[in-house]
């Protein structure tokens, strides 16, 4: 078979794994050809791919990034990749393709099923918002970097009675600030899917300051957001790819806090440091995992799908049921992280 691949979307940690486990499984399992499409559906749309042999992947698996180069392509280019699947595919004479990435690209992916392509996908995004999979890879790695920030922040705050805003990524579901949040005990979350009341941070602050305990981290995700009436705040803009460019929260937070207690703070934006590097191993594990099924999968002639995890088993899920809606932290979940702090 000839199997094209491609990784588009945010980058993250994993991305390599994934690529190196398709091209080993699709060479050594079935004699299959791979070929690597370069910058997302650009590559595809293009014509701007590389065959990958065992020696390309050599050597990428701890590698953070993606070897294929990664790319958001406008709302108008992704819909004509998506309308032109089967001429895409007999352009390329390609018999599969593995599009890697978020909802995004799964929704393309689908698309693209739908117009012809014989389509397994991979979802992959550290913000752990895709639904119908517990986990993606990437959400680990971020989780790890954020929560040793977290750890380290707490140390500088208490030497200097400061309260540290950390801002985290995760736009629409707070995955990582939950998680970070909850591993390094920072003293509030905030998240996108609650709006926050100022008035309760300053209320926690104030306390902890009060027994002695002159310092504290707020952990904010980059999407969260007051509740009305609570503190001035802005909507983003919506960029060309359709995501809100988010006006820097931890910033604002920080100011706010320090205005309304008269007490240091200072806002610290993890940003894309939590996207780059070498993934964990259990990012790593999982990376691979997906790419051996993603393979078995097109061998199945299951197409139209994308690999999950469930519970700890590997399965295929409809990319329909995927991409119907965001998978965003449940209420229980946020209740579970107050009695932490
Ligand atoms: O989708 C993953 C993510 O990390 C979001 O949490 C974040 O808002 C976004 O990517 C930022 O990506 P970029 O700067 O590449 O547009």
């Amino acid at each position: 078979m000839r199997i094209g691949i491609l990784t588009a979307g945010g980058d993250c940690p994993g991305l390599n794994a994934v690529i190196r486990s398709v091209v080993h499984r699709a060479l050594t399992g079935y004699g299959d050809e791979v070929l690597g499409f370069e910058d997302g559906f650009k590559g595809l749309l293009e014509g701007h791919y590389r065959t990958l042999d065992l020696n390309a992947v050599s050597g990428i698996l701890a590698r953070g990034g993606t070897i294929l180069g990664s790319a958001r392509l406008e709302r108008s280019r992704l819909r004509e990749a998506a309308e032109n699947g089967a001429e895409l595919a007999r352009k390329h004479g390609l018999d599969a393709l593995i599009p890697v990435g978020g909802e995004g690209t799964l929704t393309a992916a689908r698309m693209l099923s739908d117009a012809g392509m014989p389509v397994v996908g991979v979802p992959k995004t550290i913000d752990n918002d895709i639904s119908s999979t517990d986990r993606t890879f990437g959400f680990d790695t971020a989780v790890t970097v954020a929560t040793e920030a977290i750890d380290r922040l707490k140390t500088t705050a208490e030497s200097h009675q400061r309260v540290m805003v950390v801002e985290v990524m995760g736009r629409h579901a707070g995955w990582i600030a939950l998680e970070s949040g909850m591993a390094g005990g920072a003293h509030g979350i905030c998240l996108p899917e609650r709006p926050f009341l100022i008035e309760d941070l300053v209320k926690m602050v104030e306390e902890r300051f009060a027994r002695g305990k002159k310092f504290a981290v707020i952990c904010v995700a980059e999407g969260a957001h007051p509740a009305e009436g609570s503190m001035e705040y802005k909507k983003g803009e919506i960029d060309q790819y359709g995501h809100e460019r988010f006006t820097g929260i931890g910033t604002r937070l920080a100011a706010e806090l320090e205005r309304r207690m008269g007490k240091e703070a200072r806002p610290v934006i993890l940003g894309h440091v939590q996207r780059g590097g070498t993934p964990t191993a259990y990012d790593r594990v999982l990376a691979n995992r997906f790419g051996w099924h993603a393979v078995e999968a097109v061998h199945r002639g299951e197409f139209g799908r994308m690999t999950a995890l469930r519970g700890t088993e590997v399965v295929t899920v409809p990319l329909a049921e995927a991409v119907t809606r965001l998978k965003t932290v449940p209420e229980d979940r946020v209740r579970e992280a107050e009695s932490v702090f």
